[in-house]
């Protein structure tokens, strides 16, 4: 049997499982999608059982698959979707609610308060977090469930509850109750974690009201956190002689392992993933980037105890609006069919959509913000919408382009190459608008799966199945470039119509809230 590494996906939409082999392509994988549950305006939840089910189906389906191929995995390395939180009972691992997914807006209220009663906190929480006060982040969602579900509060404060991100639910039941550990990436995105001291931050932790006892141990990204014997029956096919247990040595939030997958390991590297979201995420090494324009500064990786910053950009809408126009509006059959209704629509015909399904991030950040369509004539069918959807996308990429080009501290952007990767970087439409707005090269890899291989290689980093990032490194290659023909005039129109959307959807928001 040849080496490979298990990673496991945990998505906003699905859960995959993915085996690669030492040199990073891929064995086999499996995925299963679930439902979204919207309970209420802006709200947005995940049955906590049904993510597990699904994870450990798949991690079953791609052991087998791949050890038929001749592969046993070794480790396992484990991406998840960021944020989005889960307080479950020590004693049983149940979890007391629904988790509540990085998209809800639920705590908008919670965090205006915060704001208004002590002018001056999020200066306080920016510098210690590198984020913003917004219900976007773990904080205010531990603490809503802890308020909102009877009685847990006083069990939390027992000792009788956990909570974290869904990383560290995962290891928790892959470990059957023996680990509760989560990673710097994914710590560093609740509020509550100080990016430089590296630790739960007391003050924050009173502020947002989350007792400190519900919380994981946070570790490097590669390093031990625990031993997963789930799968003994599956990896037993392999043979008596074949390991049966799997330690998880590697975890990252998903938009780091991109980072990590996308080898972007110098600082002035940058990437794009276009999940249900876009982020865009560039290395600025060991110097965490204060942001003049309202983007996240957030941990890149922690390896051998050396943190590695980045500066982030974050779009809430992505992926999830072609996934819009194809379950709720039903204008297409299917994802890919995007790119040639898309390619029907001419430059003149530019309605413009503003996606805005629960609020906008980056640069805006303004949670009451809804969706809106401008421009719509008789002439409007289903090609002028989903190409609307598509380069709402785009526009956004550029709002967060431009952001990050303008920070005074941060890597130039100027010659910057962007890569780009998910589920949207398979359209090559979009990849073409996206160089024509942006007025810079685009680079896609030849495995686009690059949040799942960071996750592979983190693991593989740890169980010593690669010797360093520059091995890692090494392994990147590029599978297209996309270069921009567009002239400044038309660029100019398509970005002044773009920031009149947004101003006016802002402005609805805010006179009608
Ligand atoms: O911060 C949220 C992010 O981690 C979700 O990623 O891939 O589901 O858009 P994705």
């Amino acid at each position: 049997m040849q080496a490979a590494i298990l990673a496991i996906d945990q998505g906003t939409t699905s859960s995959r499982a993915i085996v690669f082999d030492k040199s990073g392509a891929i064995i086999s994988t499996a995925q299963q999608e679930f439902a979204q549950m919207f309970p209420e305006d802006g709200w947005v939840e995940h049955d906590p059982e049904t993510i597990w089910s699904g994870v450990v189906s798949v991690c079953k389906a791609a052991i087998c698959d791949a050890i038929r191929k001749g592969y046993l995995p070794s480790c396992i390395g484990i991406t998840n979707q960021r944020e989005t939180t889960i307080v479950w009972e020590r004693d049983t691992g149940k979890a007391i609610y629904n988790a509540i997914v990085w998209q809800d807006r639920r705590t908008d209220a919670i965090c205006r308060e915060l704001k208004d009663a002590r002018p001056g906190i999020e200066a306080i929480v920016s510098a210690k977090t590198g984020l913003l006060i917004d219900p976007y982040f773990s904080a205010t969602k531990i603490a809503w469930i802890l308020d909102r579900v009877e009685g847990s509060r006083q069990r939390a404060e027992r000792g009788e509850l956990l909570a974290g991100t869904v990383d560290s639910f995962l290891i928790w039941r892959l470990t059957e109750g023996r680990n509760h550990v989560t990673d710097a990436t994914n710590a560093s995105r609740t509020n509550i974690f100080n990016i430089h001291d590296n630790i739960w931050d007391d003050e924050l932790l009173d502020l947002f009201q989350v007792p400190a006892k519900v919380l994981p141990q946070v570790q490097d990204c590669a390093s031990d956190f625990g031993t997963c014997h789930l799968f003994e029956e599956v990896m037993a096919s392999a043979g008596d002689d074949a390991r049966k247990s799997l330690p998880i040595c590697g975890v990252a939030g998903d938009q780091q392992a991109a980072l990590i997958g996308q080898a972007c390991f110098k600082p002035g590297m940058v990437k794009s993933t276009y999940g249900t979201g876009c982020f865009m995420v560039l290395n600025t090494g060991s110097t965490p980037v204060r942001s003049s324009q309202n983007l996240l500064t957030t941990i890149g990786y922690r390896i051998n105890g050396e943190t590695c910053y980045a500066l982030e950009g974050s779009i809430f809408i992505a992926g999830a609006a072609v996934q819009w126009l194809r379950d709720r509006m039903q204008l297409l059959g299917s994802s890919a069919e995007s790119k040639t209704l898309a390619e029907q629509v001419g430059e003149k015909n530019d309605v413009v959509m503003v996606p805005a399904f629960t609020g906008m991030g980056a640069p805006y950040w303004n949670a009451r913000t809804r969706g809106a369509v401008y421009g719509i004539t008789r002439n409007t069918g289903a090609a002028e919408m989903v190409a609307a959807g598509l380069r709402s996308v785009v526009y956004q990429t550029c709002d967060l382009w431009e952001a990050i080009g303008s920070e005074e501290n941060a890597p130039d952007l100027r010659n910057a190459i962007l890569r780009v990767d998910g589920g949207m970087s398979a359209n090559d439409w979009f990849l073409q608008f996206l160089a024509d707005m942006l007025d810079a090269d685009i680079e896609r890899p030849e495995i686009t799966e690059t949040t799942a291989l960071g996750a592979a290689y983190l693991a593989g980093l740890q169980s010593g199945l690669y010797a360093s990032l520059e091995e890692i490194s090494e392994k990147w290659s590029r599978n297209a470039c996309f270069q921009s023909k567009m002239a400044p005039k038309q660029r100019n129109r398509y970005l002044k119509r773009w920031a009149a959307a947004v101003n006016a959807t802002i402005l609805f928001a805010e006179q009608t809230a």
